[in-house]
């Protein structure tokens, strides 16, 4: 099926029937909601230049990292929005010991958000609560008049993906997804690498999110009260981003490719369930969950170009952290965990190490690489993504990635559903940016920043 033809969905749809494509995860409200807006695109748009005043909703322990980072970035928080009283309180004092105004507090209830949202001194929100809440809270942010700033994995259906690309543009307001990984160091340095041509063609790369949750997962604190749910819901990749959205950007995905589709595979569950019955006792109610999400996820996409990558994600096995990381091309290839690269021509055809490449050290880390080291989060690259993310907004360029990278990152929770729903079927993307992608040529995260 060619890239060109009508959308899998609507079609499939139509042939499967109403139950079975439901079942399937397809939405037939679908079309409807990628209805163009009438609007212009949000590509290459602007924030309005101001020092954004920021409001965070969600001090878990992602919030909590962020604002501690946001801080350090000189950033002004005027409110702070979470369901648990003590966690809100606890971010406002950090905010306090720097010496800034407390910010107001929003605490009585899950929709007390929407109450903080109404207020007009707020420019900039940031969203760091479970994965459900993501869409409805950048929706609200939006449709009233603030950009908005999602943790990853962004949205979780097909339908929010578009609801996020519509909504950004009817409103004129950014929503982006905030994917630390591609600020880090290697990521960003492999970015300008690819950007000169070091790798000459690029022809394949492969991402991941391998890291063994299982004792997170069954705390009884933190993602541990939420995030082994989606893992009864959903069998697929439920976390792309982190090891993708760096290759999308080595690839140039929305800026002159995009991904075209993707056919995906998941291995049996058996991860949570030898997890529980090692450490919970027999009464415990968590053995009565049913997980549907397999181990490892395998997704495997094919871009407009006819470029390949692979994406997995694996939390529920004892396997040690990686990203992965790759990019490969006609002249050398990069891999990471651990970081090895390799030129054509390179002495015996083995990997030699990144270090002798760090003339190519992004401009980002070699201004402010100490500063972001001792601010911490993630080795840097939490305080980096928000520095640029203050930049972009203070001095008004538009954000490195967009609404249709946000969209594109997060289309693959839904569709690699899809696609294992039915035997690993060949699933087409939406082409969130209506064709603009093939004209935009800007490098995701400005090399000059
Ligand atoms: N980029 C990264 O490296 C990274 C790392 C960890 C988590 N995350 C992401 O950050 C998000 C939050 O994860 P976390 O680890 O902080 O989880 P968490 O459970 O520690 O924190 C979530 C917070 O949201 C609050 N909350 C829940 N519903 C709310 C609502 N309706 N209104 C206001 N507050 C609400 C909770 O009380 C909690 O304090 C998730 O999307 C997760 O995937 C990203």
């Amino acid at each position: 099926m060619s890239l060109a033809n009508a959308s899998w969905s609507r079609r499939r749809f139509v042939q499967m029937g109403t139950a079975s494509a439901l079942a399937a995860g397809i939405n037939p409200s679908l079309e409807a909601a990628a209805a163009p807006t009438g609007k212009p695109t949000m590509i290459g748009v602007p924030f309005e230049k101001r020092n954004p005043r920021i409001a965070i909703i969600g001090v878990g322990g992602r919030g909590t990292s962020l604002l501690v980072n946001l801080i350090a970035a000189d950033a002004q928080i005027v409110a702070i929005c979470d369901v648990v009283q003590e966690k809100a309180e606890h971010a406002a004092g950090l905010v306090e010991k720097d010496g800034r105004k407390r910010p107001d507090l929003y605490t009585a209830g899950p929709h007390d958000f929407e109450t903080m949202l109404k207020r007009s001194d707020i420019d900039l929100v940031i969203a760091a609560t479970p994965w459900t809440w993501h869409a409805p809270m950048a929706l609200f942010a939006m449709n009233h008049g603030k950009d908005v700033a999602i943790e990853v994995p962004g949205v979780l259906t097909l339908e929010d993906c578009w609801n996020i690309v519509n909504t950004s543009e009817s409103t004129r307001k950014h929503c982006i997804m905030l994917e630390n990984c591609c600020y880090g160091y290697n990521e960003t340095l492999i970015l300008r690498m690819t950007h000169q041509g070091r790798f000459g063609d690029l022809l394949y790369g492969e991402g991941a999110y391998r890291h063994d949750l299982r004792e997170e997962l069954f705390s009884n604190a933190g993602e541990g009260l939420w995030r082994r749910d989606e893992h009864t819901k959903r069998n697929g990749n439920l976390y792309p981003s982190h090891g993708l959205g760096p290759v999308a950007n080595y690839m140039g995905i929305n800026r002159g490719d995009r991904f075209g589709y993707l056919v995906s595979m998941s291995s049996p569950e058996r991860g949570f369930d030898a997890y529980r019955k090692d450490h919970l006792q027999p009464n415990d109610p968590r053995m009565a969950e049913r997980y549907v999400c397999g181990d490892m996820n395998t997704s495997l996409i094919k871009t407009a170009n006819g470029l390949t990558i692979t994406v997995k994600h694996c939390v529920s096995l004892p396997n040690p952290y990686s990203r992965i990381n790759m990019i490969a091309g006609t002249k050398g290839i990069f891999e990471d965990y651990p970081p090895r690269i390799y030129f054509d021509g390179d002495k015996d055809e083995a990997y030699g190490s990144l270090d002798q490449y760090k003339e190519y050290a992004h401009p980002l880390w070699q201004r402010m690489g100490e500063v972001a080291k001792k601010a911490g989060g993630h080795g840097g690259m939490d305080y980096l993504m928000l520095y640029r993310l203050l930049q972009c907004v203070r001095e008004g360029l538009p954000p490195d990635m967009d609404v249709y990278d946000a969209a594109a990152w997060s289309s693959v929770g839904p569709l690699s559903v899809s696609s294992v729903a039915r035997d690993s079927a060949h699933i087409d993307f939406p082409d969130f940016t209506r064709g603009g992608w093939k004209s935009r040529t800007a490098s995701a995260i400005a090399t000059q920043a």
